[in-house]
Protein backbone atom coordinates (compact mmCIF):
# COMPACT_ATOMS: atom_id res chain seq x y z
CA UNK A 1 0.00 0.00 0.00
CA UNK A 2 2.78 2.35 0.53
CA UNK A 3 4.74 1.35 -2.51
CA UNK A 4 1.34 2.23 -4.12
CA UNK A 5 1.03 5.49 -2.28
CA UNK A 6 4.51 6.98 -3.14
CA UNK A 7 3.97 6.41 -6.67
CA UNK A 8 0.58 7.95 -6.88
CA UNK A 9 2.24 10.69 -5.32
CA UNK A 10 5.39 10.66 -7.62
CA UNK A 11 2.71 10.46 -10.54
CA UNK A 12 0.86 13.22 -9.69
CA UNK A 13 3.16 15.65 -8.22
CA UNK A 14 5.58 14.95 -10.94
CA UNK A 15 4.07 17.39 -13.34
CA UNK A 16 4.06 20.56 -11.01
CA UNK A 17 7.22 21.45 -10.00
CA UNK A 18 10.67 22.51 -11.98
CA UNK A 19 13.30 19.69 -12.68
CA UNK A 20 16.48 18.98 -11.50
CA UNK A 21 17.89 16.19 -12.21
CA UNK A 22 16.30 12.61 -11.91
CA UNK A 23 16.05 9.13 -13.70
CA UNK A 24 13.61 6.33 -14.46
CA UNK A 25 12.47 3.58 -12.57
CA UNK A 26 10.47 0.42 -12.94
CA UNK A 27 8.27 0.01 -9.69
CA UNK A 28 7.35 -3.71 -8.46
CA UNK A 29 4.13 -3.65 -6.75
CA UNK A 30 2.98 -6.30 -4.72
CA UNK A 31 -0.98 -6.48 -5.51
CA UNK A 32 -2.50 -8.56 -3.15
CA UNK A 33 -6.30 -6.58 -2.76
CA UNK A 34 -9.02 -6.23 -4.79
CA UNK A 35 -8.84 -2.14 -3.45
CA UNK A 36 -4.92 -2.30 -4.47
CA UNK A 37 -5.82 -4.13 -8.01
CA UNK A 38 -8.12 -0.88 -8.37
CA UNK A 39 -5.30 1.75 -7.49
CA UNK A 40 -2.75 -0.25 -9.59
CA UNK A 41 -4.99 -0.14 -12.40
CA UNK A 42 -5.45 3.60 -12.05
CA UNK A 43 -2.16 4.30 -11.82
CA UNK A 44 -0.70 2.32 -14.44
CA UNK A 45 -3.21 3.91 -16.95
CA UNK A 46 -1.97 7.23 -16.89
CA UNK A 47 -0.08 8.88 -19.48
CA UNK A 48 3.20 9.22 -17.29
CA UNK A 49 3.66 5.57 -17.02
CA UNK A 50 4.44 2.54 -18.90
CA UNK A 51 2.52 -1.02 -18.11
CA UNK A 52 5.19 -3.80 -18.17
CA UNK A 53 3.45 -6.37 -16.89
CA UNK A 54 0.78 -7.44 -16.87
CA UNK A 55 -0.09 -6.58 -20.50
CA UNK A 56 -3.27 -4.30 -19.89
CA UNK A 57 -4.60 -3.13 -16.84
CA UNK A 58 -7.53 -4.42 -17.25
CA UNK A 59 -5.58 -8.03 -16.16
CA UNK A 60 -4.01 -6.46 -12.79
CA UNK A 61 -6.05 -8.45 -10.13
CA UNK A 62 -5.70 -9.63 -6.54
CA UNK A 63 -2.13 -11.55 -6.59
CA UNK A 64 -1.25 -10.09 -10.07
CA UNK A 65 2.84 -8.84 -9.23
CA UNK A 66 2.88 -5.31 -11.04
CA UNK A 67 5.76 -4.06 -13.21
CA UNK A 68 5.36 -0.23 -13.67
CA UNK A 69 8.10 2.05 -15.80
CA UNK A 70 7.79 5.45 -14.23
CA UNK A 71 8.44 8.31 -17.82
CA UNK A 72 11.40 10.64 -16.24
CA UNK A 73 13.62 11.19 -19.31
CA UNK A 74 12.29 14.22 -19.95
CA UNK A 75 13.69 15.62 -16.52
CA UNK A 76 10.93 14.75 -13.95
CA UNK A 77 11.19 15.56 -10.64
CA UNK A 78 8.80 16.00 -7.57
CA UNK A 79 8.48 17.37 -4.49
CA UNK A 80 7.36 15.23 -1.58
CA UNK A 81 4.08 17.46 -0.86
CA UNK A 82 2.66 15.50 2.12
CA UNK A 83 5.11 13.19 4.11
CA UNK A 84 4.11 10.15 6.40
CA UNK A 85 0.52 10.53 5.56
CA UNK A 86 -0.10 7.18 7.62
CA UNK A 87 0.59 9.34 10.55
CA UNK A 88 -2.12 11.79 9.22
CA UNK A 89 -4.63 9.67 8.65
CA UNK A 90 -3.74 7.86 12.08
CA UNK A 91 -4.17 11.01 13.86
CA UNK A 92 -7.60 11.56 12.03
CA UNK A 93 -9.12 8.81 13.23
CA UNK A 94 -7.55 8.03 16.41
CA UNK A 95 -10.32 7.38 19.27
CA UNK A 96 -13.26 7.63 17.47
CA UNK A 97 -13.75 3.81 17.64
CA UNK A 98 -12.68 3.78 21.31
CA UNK A 99 -14.59 6.24 23.19
CA UNK A 100 -15.93 8.95 20.68
CA UNK A 101 -17.96 10.89 23.14
CA UNK A 102 -15.16 11.34 26.15
CA UNK A 103 -13.83 14.36 25.22
CA UNK A 104 -14.46 17.94 25.44
CA UNK A 105 -13.68 18.69 22.08
CA UNK A 106 -16.51 16.03 20.33
CA UNK A 107 -16.65 18.78 17.57
CA UNK A 108 -12.69 19.11 16.60
CA UNK A 109 -12.48 15.75 15.49
CA UNK A 110 -13.46 13.29 13.14
CA UNK A 111 -16.02 11.20 13.51
CA UNK A 112 -17.06 7.81 11.60
CA UNK A 113 -20.44 7.29 10.30
CA UNK A 114 -22.01 5.03 13.01
CA UNK A 115 -20.91 7.61 15.77
CA UNK A 116 -22.49 10.45 13.34
CA UNK A 117 -25.97 8.57 13.12
CA UNK A 118 -25.82 8.20 17.05
CA UNK A 119 -25.09 12.20 17.33
CA UNK A 120 -27.92 12.46 14.79
CA UNK A 121 -30.09 10.58 17.37
CA UNK A 122 -28.60 12.26 20.14
CA UNK A 123 -29.16 15.72 19.26
CA UNK A 124 -33.02 14.93 17.96
CA UNK A 125 -33.47 13.61 21.78
CA UNK A 126 -31.38 16.38 23.31
CA UNK A 127 -33.48 19.00 21.47
CA UNK A 128 -36.94 17.89 21.02
CA UNK A 129 -38.13 21.44 20.48
CA UNK A 130 -35.68 22.04 17.77
CA UNK A 131 -35.01 18.86 16.52
CA UNK A 132 -36.60 16.69 14.00
CA UNK A 133 -35.08 14.09 11.89
CA UNK A 134 -36.13 13.51 8.63
CA UNK A 135 -35.37 9.84 6.53
CA UNK A 136 -35.33 11.16 3.09
CA UNK A 137 -33.92 8.10 1.33
CA UNK A 138 -30.97 5.75 1.38
CA UNK A 139 -27.45 5.33 -0.26
CA UNK A 140 -26.88 2.49 -2.56
CA UNK A 141 -25.71 0.28 0.19
CA UNK A 142 -29.05 1.10 1.79
CA UNK A 143 -27.29 2.94 4.63
CA UNK A 144 -30.02 5.93 5.54
CA UNK A 145 -29.86 9.41 4.65
CA UNK A 146 -30.69 11.16 7.71
CA UNK A 147 -31.68 15.15 7.48
CA UNK A 148 -31.97 17.44 10.65
CA UNK A 149 -34.13 19.99 10.24
CA UNK A 150 -33.80 22.74 13.19
CA UNK A 151 -36.33 25.56 14.12
CA UNK A 152 -36.31 28.10 16.12
CA UNK A 153 -39.38 29.02 18.59
CA UNK A 154 -40.76 31.40 16.79
CA UNK A 155 -44.03 30.64 15.35
CA UNK A 156 -43.85 32.59 11.73
CA UNK A 157 -46.68 32.93 9.20
CA UNK A 158 -44.61 32.88 6.01
CA UNK A 159 -41.36 30.25 7.18
CA UNK A 160 -38.88 29.95 4.40
CA UNK A 161 -36.04 27.32 4.88
CA UNK A 162 -32.17 26.79 3.75
CA UNK A 163 -30.48 23.66 2.79
CA UNK A 164 -27.08 22.43 3.87
CA UNK A 165 -25.54 19.32 2.55
CA UNK A 166 -21.93 17.84 3.62
CA UNK A 167 -20.15 14.59 2.70
CA UNK A 168 -20.90 14.71 -1.33
CA UNK A 169 -17.59 13.79 -1.58
CA UNK A 170 -15.99 10.78 0.51
CA UNK A 171 -12.61 12.30 1.51
CA UNK A 172 -13.36 15.59 2.56
CA UNK A 173 -13.50 14.80 5.95
CA UNK A 174 -13.86 18.39 7.24
CA UNK A 175 -17.59 19.12 5.58
CA UNK A 176 -19.42 16.64 7.76
CA UNK A 177 -17.65 18.14 10.39
CA UNK A 178 -18.91 21.11 9.46
CA UNK A 179 -22.65 20.62 9.28
CA UNK A 180 -21.83 18.89 12.91
CA UNK A 181 -20.43 21.89 13.81
CA UNK A 182 -23.61 23.96 12.36
CA UNK A 183 -25.73 22.00 14.16
CA UNK A 184 -24.29 22.66 17.55
CA UNK A 185 -23.52 25.90 17.37
CA UNK A 186 -26.99 26.92 15.85
CA UNK A 187 -28.77 25.01 19.42
CA UNK A 188 -26.03 26.60 21.61
CA UNK A 189 -26.69 29.97 20.33
CA UNK A 190 -30.07 30.00 19.96
CA UNK A 191 -31.03 32.94 21.52
CA UNK A 192 -27.34 34.27 22.49
CA UNK A 193 -25.84 35.28 19.40
CA UNK A 194 -28.51 37.62 17.40
CA UNK A 195 -27.51 35.94 14.00
CA UNK A 196 -27.99 32.65 15.03
CA UNK A 197 -31.16 33.13 16.54
CA UNK A 198 -32.94 35.57 13.37
CA UNK A 199 -31.84 33.09 10.82
CA UNK A 200 -33.87 30.13 13.05
CA UNK A 201 -36.52 32.30 13.72
CA UNK A 202 -36.77 33.22 9.94
CA UNK A 203 -35.89 29.99 8.58
CA UNK A 204 -36.38 26.44 9.01
CA UNK A 205 -32.86 24.91 8.11
CA UNK A 206 -32.26 21.27 6.94
CA UNK A 207 -28.87 20.12 7.12
CA UNK A 208 -27.81 16.43 5.67
CA UNK A 209 -24.37 15.92 7.46
CA UNK A 210 -23.06 12.38 5.46
CA UNK A 211 -24.72 12.62 1.64
CA UNK A 212 -22.54 10.02 0.74
CA UNK A 213 -22.82 7.54 3.41
CA UNK A 214 -21.04 4.85 1.86
CA UNK A 215 -18.02 6.76 0.21
CA UNK A 216 -17.93 8.25 3.83
CA UNK A 217 -17.40 4.44 5.50
CA UNK A 218 -15.38 3.49 3.16
CA UNK A 219 -12.59 6.50 3.45
CA UNK A 220 -12.32 4.97 7.46
CA UNK A 221 -12.24 1.37 6.35
CA UNK A 222 -10.10 0.56 3.35
CA UNK A 223 -9.27 3.84 1.54
CA UNK A 224 -8.99 7.43 2.97
CA UNK A 225 -8.66 8.82 -0.78
CA UNK A 226 -12.12 7.91 -2.16
CA UNK A 227 -14.72 10.28 -3.56
CA UNK A 228 -17.48 8.62 -5.27
CA UNK A 229 -20.53 6.85 -3.95
CA UNK A 230 -20.08 3.05 -3.78
CA UNK A 231 -22.57 1.78 -6.99
CA UNK A 232 -21.96 -0.59 -9.20
CA UNK A 233 -23.42 0.07 -12.85
CA UNK A 234 -21.61 -0.45 -16.36
CA UNK A 235 -18.61 -1.88 -15.10
CA UNK A 236 -17.86 -3.85 -11.93
CA UNK A 237 -14.24 -3.12 -11.75
CA UNK A 238 -15.12 0.45 -11.36
CA UNK A 239 -17.40 1.70 -8.86
CA UNK A 240 -18.58 5.02 -7.71
CA UNK A 241 -20.40 7.71 -9.46
CA UNK A 242 -19.38 11.13 -8.49
CA UNK A 243 -22.53 12.37 -7.48
CA UNK A 244 -21.36 16.26 -8.20
CA UNK A 245 -21.46 15.32 -11.78
CA UNK A 246 -24.51 12.94 -11.10
CA UNK A 247 -27.51 15.94 -11.47
CA UNK A 248 -29.41 17.24 -13.92
CA UNK A 249 -27.15 20.59 -15.26
CA UNK A 250 -25.81 20.31 -18.77
CA UNK A 251 -25.19 16.59 -17.18
CA UNK A 252 -21.81 14.51 -18.66
CA UNK A 253 -20.93 17.78 -20.96
CA UNK A 254 -17.03 18.65 -20.74
CA UNK A 255 -15.32 18.87 -17.24
CA UNK A 256 -17.91 14.95 -16.42
CA UNK A 257 -16.63 12.23 -17.88
CA UNK A 258 -18.82 9.00 -18.94
CA UNK A 259 -16.64 6.32 -17.77
CA UNK A 260 -17.01 4.77 -14.67
CA UNK A 261 -13.64 4.26 -13.89
CA UNK A 262 -13.11 7.61 -13.85
CA UNK A 263 -13.15 9.95 -10.99
CA UNK A 264 -15.64 12.61 -12.16
CA UNK A 265 -18.22 9.79 -13.44
CA UNK A 266 -21.55 10.87 -13.66
CA UNK A 267 -23.76 7.73 -13.70
CA UNK A 268 -25.89 6.50 -16.20
CA UNK A 269 -28.36 8.87 -16.08
CA UNK A 270 -29.17 12.25 -14.10
CA UNK A 271 -30.16 11.39 -10.88
CA UNK A 272 -29.01 7.27 -11.65
CA UNK A 273 -27.68 7.62 -7.90
CA UNK A 274 -29.66 7.24 -4.50
CA UNK A 275 -27.98 9.88 -2.93
CA UNK A 276 -29.16 12.78 -5.83
CA UNK A 277 -32.36 11.43 -6.67
CA UNK A 278 -33.26 11.50 -2.52
CA UNK A 279 -31.87 15.28 -2.58
CA UNK A 280 -33.43 16.17 -5.37
CA UNK A 281 -36.71 14.47 -4.54
CA UNK A 282 -36.57 16.48 -1.05
CA UNK A 283 -35.62 19.76 -3.09
CA UNK A 284 -38.17 19.36 -5.69
CA UNK A 285 -41.16 18.55 -2.95
CA UNK A 286 -39.88 22.01 -0.68
CA UNK A 287 -38.76 24.14 -3.40
CA UNK A 288 -41.61 26.92 -2.58
CA UNK A 289 -40.61 27.28 0.86
CA UNK A 290 -36.06 26.69 0.38
CA UNK A 291 -34.81 29.59 -0.63
CA UNK A 292 -31.05 29.28 0.43
CA UNK A 293 -29.05 26.19 -0.71
CA UNK A 294 -25.46 25.50 0.20
CA UNK A 295 -23.05 22.42 -0.81
CA UNK A 296 -19.94 22.16 1.51
CA UNK A 297 -17.07 20.50 -0.13
CA UNK A 298 -13.16 20.72 0.54
CA UNK A 299 -10.57 22.22 -0.52
CA UNK A 300 -9.42 25.25 -1.69
CA UNK A 301 -11.02 28.02 0.43
CA UNK A 302 -13.44 29.23 -2.23
CA UNK A 303 -17.10 30.79 -1.77
CA UNK A 304 -18.53 29.61 -5.03
CA UNK A 305 -21.73 30.02 -6.92
CA UNK A 306 -23.61 28.73 -10.37
CA UNK A 307 -22.97 28.20 -12.77
CA UNK A 308 -20.26 25.10 -12.96
CA UNK A 309 -21.73 23.77 -16.00
CA UNK A 310 -21.73 26.48 -18.13
CA UNK A 311 -19.42 29.55 -18.48
CA UNK A 312 -23.14 31.75 -19.00
CA UNK A 313 -23.86 34.08 -16.22
CA UNK A 314 -26.68 34.02 -14.01
CA UNK A 315 -29.42 36.59 -14.10
CA UNK A 316 -28.59 38.03 -9.93
CA UNK A 317 -24.39 37.19 -10.71
CA UNK A 318 -24.10 40.35 -9.40
CA UNK A 319 -26.09 39.99 -6.17
CA UNK A 320 -24.46 36.85 -5.85
CA UNK A 321 -21.26 38.08 -5.83
CA UNK A 322 -21.52 41.31 -3.42
CA UNK A 323 -23.28 38.09 -0.96
CA UNK A 324 -19.84 36.10 -1.24
CA UNK A 325 -17.73 39.02 -1.25
CA UNK A 326 -18.95 40.47 1.78
CA UNK A 327 -18.39 36.97 3.43
CA UNK A 328 -14.74 36.80 1.96
CA UNK A 329 -13.96 40.07 3.69
CA UNK A 330 -15.76 38.74 7.05
CA UNK A 331 -13.39 35.92 6.75
CA UNK A 332 -10.50 37.94 6.11
CA UNK A 333 -10.55 39.72 8.76
CA UNK A 334 -11.15 37.51 11.53
CA UNK A 335 -9.56 34.68 11.25
CA UNK A 336 -6.83 36.20 8.57
CA UNK A 337 -7.24 33.78 5.73
CA UNK A 338 -8.11 34.67 2.11
CA UNK A 339 -11.52 32.75 0.01
CA UNK A 340 -11.55 33.47 -3.35
CA UNK A 341 -15.40 34.11 -4.71
CA UNK A 342 -16.99 33.96 -7.65
CA UNK A 343 -19.22 31.68 -10.43
CA UNK A 344 -17.81 28.35 -10.55
CA UNK A 345 -16.84 27.46 -14.13
CA UNK A 346 -14.41 31.11 -13.87
CA UNK A 347 -12.99 30.38 -10.72
CA UNK A 348 -12.18 26.68 -10.75
CA UNK A 349 -13.36 24.87 -13.90
CA UNK A 350 -16.35 23.61 -15.72
CA UNK A 351 -18.30 21.04 -13.81
CA UNK A 352 -21.88 19.72 -15.13
CA UNK A 353 -24.09 17.94 -12.97
CA UNK A 354 -23.66 19.78 -9.61
CA UNK A 355 -26.20 19.93 -7.29
CA UNK A 356 -25.54 23.67 -6.82
CA UNK A 357 -26.60 24.54 -10.31
CA UNK A 358 -29.40 22.33 -10.07
CA UNK A 359 -30.81 23.48 -7.16
CA UNK A 360 -30.41 27.21 -9.13
CA UNK A 361 -32.56 26.20 -11.71
CA UNK A 362 -34.94 24.91 -9.54
CA UNK A 363 -35.93 28.16 -8.67
CA UNK A 364 -32.87 28.17 -5.76
CA UNK A 365 -31.55 31.54 -6.66
CA UNK A 366 -29.10 31.77 -3.93
CA UNK A 367 -27.18 28.57 -4.06
CA UNK A 368 -23.84 28.06 -3.01
CA UNK A 369 -20.42 25.67 -2.85
CA UNK A 370 -18.27 26.41 -0.50
CA UNK A 371 -14.95 24.63 -0.62
CA UNK A 372 -13.43 24.99 2.99
CA UNK A 373 -9.89 24.85 4.17
CA UNK A 374 -7.21 24.38 3.20
CA UNK A 375 -5.01 25.35 -0.19
CA UNK A 376 -3.42 22.01 -0.53
CA UNK A 377 -0.84 21.89 2.35
CA UNK A 378 -3.09 18.98 4.22
CA UNK A 379 -5.65 18.91 1.60
CA UNK A 380 -7.98 16.35 2.03
CA UNK A 381 -6.07 15.44 5.38
CA UNK A 382 -6.64 18.25 7.34
CA UNK A 383 -5.84 17.73 10.59
CA UNK A 384 -8.23 18.00 13.76
CA UNK A 385 -6.52 20.56 15.30
CA UNK A 386 -7.34 23.13 12.63
CA UNK A 387 -11.75 21.58 12.32
CA UNK A 388 -12.40 24.83 14.38
CA UNK A 389 -10.87 27.68 12.34
CA UNK A 390 -11.67 25.24 9.09
CA UNK A 391 -15.20 25.44 10.46
CA UNK A 392 -16.09 28.85 12.21
CA UNK A 393 -14.92 30.21 8.66
CA UNK A 394 -17.69 28.89 7.19
CA UNK A 395 -20.01 29.48 9.53
CA UNK A 396 -19.21 33.19 9.31
CA UNK A 397 -19.75 32.66 5.69
CA UNK A 398 -23.16 30.51 5.86
CA UNK A 399 -24.47 33.20 8.06
CA UNK A 400 -23.28 36.55 6.62
CA UNK A 401 -24.95 35.31 3.41
CA UNK A 402 -28.04 33.88 5.23
CA UNK A 403 -29.10 36.70 7.12
CA UNK A 404 -28.28 38.90 4.25
CA UNK A 405 -30.67 37.62 1.42
CA UNK A 406 -33.79 39.89 0.34
CA UNK A 407 -36.22 36.80 0.90
CA UNK A 408 -35.64 36.80 4.84
CA UNK A 409 -37.06 40.07 5.18
N1 LIG B 1 -14.72 20.71 -6.40
C1 LIG B 1 -16.10 20.36 -6.61
C2 LIG B 1 -16.23 19.32 -7.67
O1 LIG B 1 -15.31 19.09 -8.41
C3 LIG B 1 -16.94 21.55 -6.93
C4 LIG B 1 -16.58 22.20 -8.22
C5 LIG B 1 -17.56 23.25 -8.57
N2 LIG B 1 -18.74 22.60 -9.04
C6 LIG B 1 -19.91 22.95 -8.65
N3 LIG B 1 -20.94 22.33 -9.11
N4 LIG B 1 -20.02 23.93 -7.82
O2 LIG B 1 -17.26 18.71 -7.77
ZN1 LIG C 1 -15.96 17.98 -3.29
Amino acid sequence: MKALLICALLVNFAKLCNCTSTHDQVLSIPVTTKEQAAIARNISSQNETVLWSPAAPEHIRAGTEVHLFLIVTKCICFRVLLDNTEELIEMQTRNDSSDPRSSASYYERYHSLEEIYFWINEMAQDHPDMVKVLLIGSSFEKNPLYVLKLSGRQERAEKRAMWIDCGIHAREWISPAFCLWFVQYSLNFYNQNSDITEMLDSMDIYVLPVMNPDGYQYTWTTNRMWRKNRSVSQDINCIGTDLNRNFDANWCTVGASPRPCDEIYCGLFPESEPEAAAVANFLRSHKDVVKLYFSIHSYGQMLLFPYACSNEQVPNHAELVELVQEAAMKIKRHYKNNYKYGASAETIYLAPGGSDDWAYNLGILYSFTFELEDRGRYGFLLPPSLISKACNEALLAVKSVAISIPTLQ
